[in-house]
């Protein structure tokens, strides 16, 4: 392992470029390898097996690759895999959490948790909210839909519009915090909040992620020397089209930087 290797990131498909934006922020010297799976997204609505089952095939791709750390940039693929895959693996695996410790910090209000039917149903998010005594205050609501958009229309301005009022179309109590527990829907996160009259706050994990890397880069010291910026490769199992898109939406995020990483 050097320190000289890449970071891997990984995702069901487009929505981890959301945490390599953030990373890139973060460490701009350090160099990234992204891979989406968008071929087989949604992971969502898979078993849990199928999802590590991918988690592992592609961990195991990076590695090959020389990462020396890999970042689930999937809340859903962490949920499925991460404890089996920091038993089985020697590099530094770095996962999604729902931001919900910050909602709650700033909010006495209902927190709605907008993710995969899989991350609201796993241990690992049931068991955070029992840690945070937050059951009462806690509202789960899954949107496969969102995932789909983002992969395939995340561009169709009126179509977001549309799939962002439908998917809130029975939610009867307004809430005074969303969490995108989700890294697809980072990419919405501006329609989600012009859904809620700008009265929610909308916040997702990216940063937070970004900083856990850091510490368990330095921890190990792991961190890349030198001021030179990084290079920023990104591979998609659809092949080149993806491949294209995500770096037309990395560089959007990353236009938009203020947005997505302070
Ligand atoms: N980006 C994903 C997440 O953070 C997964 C979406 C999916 O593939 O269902 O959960």
């Amino acid at each position: 392992m050097k320190a000289s290797g890449r970071i891997g990131i990984f995702d069901s498909g487009l929505g981890g470029l959301s945490v390599m934006a953030a990373i890139h922020q973060l460490m701009p010297n350090e160099s990234l390898l992204y891979y989406g799976d968008s071929k087989n997204a949604p992971y969502g609505i898979k078993t849990k097996e199928a999802v590590y089952d991918r988690s592992k095939a592609i961990c195991d791709l990076l590695i090959e690759e020389g990462c020396k750390a890999i970042v689930i940039a999937c809340n859903t693929a962490t949920s499925a895999a991460v404890t089996k895959l920091r038993e089985t693996l020697s590099v530094p695996i770095i996962g999604m959490e729902p931001a919900i410790k910050p909602a709650l910090s700033m909010t006495e209000g209902k927190v709605l948790v907008l993710a995969t039917a899989m991350t609201l149903k796993e241990d690992k998010f049931n068991q955070l909210v029992l840690d945070m005594s937050a059951e009462s205050q806690i509202l789960r609501w899954p949107a496969p839909d969102l995932v789909t958009l983002v992969e395939n229309d995340f561009d169709n301005e009126k179509l977001v519009a549309e799939t962002v009022s439908k998917c809130f179309a029975t939610l009867t109590e307004a809430p005074k915090a969303v969490v995108l527990g989700c890294t697809h829907f980072v990419f919405l996160k501006k329609e989600i909040e012009a859904y809620f009259n700008h009265e929610a706050v909308v916040i997702d994990g990216n940063l937070g992620t970004a900083q856990q890397l850091k510490r368990q880069l330095e921890k190990r010291n792991l961190c890349i020397e030198g001021i030179k910026e990084g290079t920023l490769e990104i591979r998609n199992s659809f092949g080149e089209a993806f491949e294209e898109k995500s770096k037309c939406m990395l560089s959007h995020l990353l236009k938009e930087a203020k947005h997505y990483g302070e």
